[in-house]
């Protein structure tokens, strides 16, 4: 039998260490690389905190498999056993130029359901995390179950680019959204939109392309609480996969589909 509370508790225990670690490492230089283009940013502290992952869980655990963004990890073609979806820095554009406003995501799995998840604000302090059917904490505080709302008093994470011209999404489809709700926010770290959907700071979040370990843990915090998680074309995610990721509260998901999402031509 899987002892789960050991792997939480072991998984919080990492987490933690791998913050304190990213703390201080602000005191050296650090280096920079891009990758896809000059705007995707890799560090060597987003690539040590992987390895450190991967390190300690092999320790621990040499039966469970590992996927990474900085690619230390394995290949996965599924999700069998159990996987620990990783992203070491969630927000590296953030944490070179803000050294803020990051989060480290750990989303553990097996056979492709959801176990336990959490997302790590380093700087903040704030931990949250869930085990499947526990509820959801940050830090040591129970999160209420997240209620309905309407768009009109709903903040949304959303970025500017999906209504710009783009080459995913018409940039008038979400346009009366940003219109209708509350107010928009977009802090450039999709862990933390996600964590912040769990703690009721935003209400949705909505955006076009994002990777398994963008978007494992979160998926996890938001659906314990009650919230949805689906692509912008209400279809179930792929934890293999890039897809676009539409994640909110009860109610307003189904609000936000009907009257904005549905009409988009996918
Ligand atoms: C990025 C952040 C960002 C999102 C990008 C991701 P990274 O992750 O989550 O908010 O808009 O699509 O790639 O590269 O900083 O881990
Ligand atoms: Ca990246
Ligand atoms: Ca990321
Ligand atoms: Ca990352």
């Amino acid at each position: 039998m899987t002892n789960w509370s050991e792997i939480h508790t072991y998984a919080k225990a990492l987490i933690k260490e791998a913050g304190e670690n990213i703390k201080n490492s602000f005191s050296k230089t650090l280096t920079i690389t891009t990758k896809s283009n000059a705007n995707d940013l890799v560090t060597d502290i987003d690539q040590e905190t992987e390895q450190f992952f991967i390190k300690k869980i092999n320790e621990k655990y040499p039966g469970h498999r590992i996927l990474g963004e900085e690619g230390f990890g394995d290949k996965l073609n599924d999700l069998d056993g159990i996987v620990w979806i990783i992203d070491p820095i969630d927000g590296t554009m953030n944490f070179v130029h803000q050294q803020r406003n990051f989060a480290i995501s750990v989303g553990i799995f097996e056979n492709g359901k959801g176990k336990i998840g959490l997302i790590y604000d380093v700087i903040h302090d704030e931990l949250y995390h869930c085990m499947k059917g526990q509820g959801v904490f940050m830090n040591d505080l129970e999160l209420p179950q997240l209620k309905e709302v309407d768009v009109s008093k709903a903040i949304i994470g959303l970025n500017a680019t999906w209504v710009t011209e783009n080459k995913r999404i018409d940039p008038s489809l979400l346009s009366p959204l940003v219109r209708n709700a509350r107010g928009t926010r977009s802090y450039g770290s999709a862990a933390m939109e996600m964590a912040y959907i769990a703690s009721g700071r935003v209400d949705a979040y909505i955006t076009m392309r994002l990777a398994p370990w963008d978007f494992a843990a979160g998926v996890i915090l938001i659906e314990e609480l009650g919230g949805i998680a689906t692509t912008v074309k209400g279809e179930p995610l792929n934890f293999l996969e890039n897809n676009s990721v539409f994640v909110s509260k009860p109610g307003l998901h189904e609000e936000i589909m009907k009257d904005y999402l549905k009409n988009g031509n996918w």
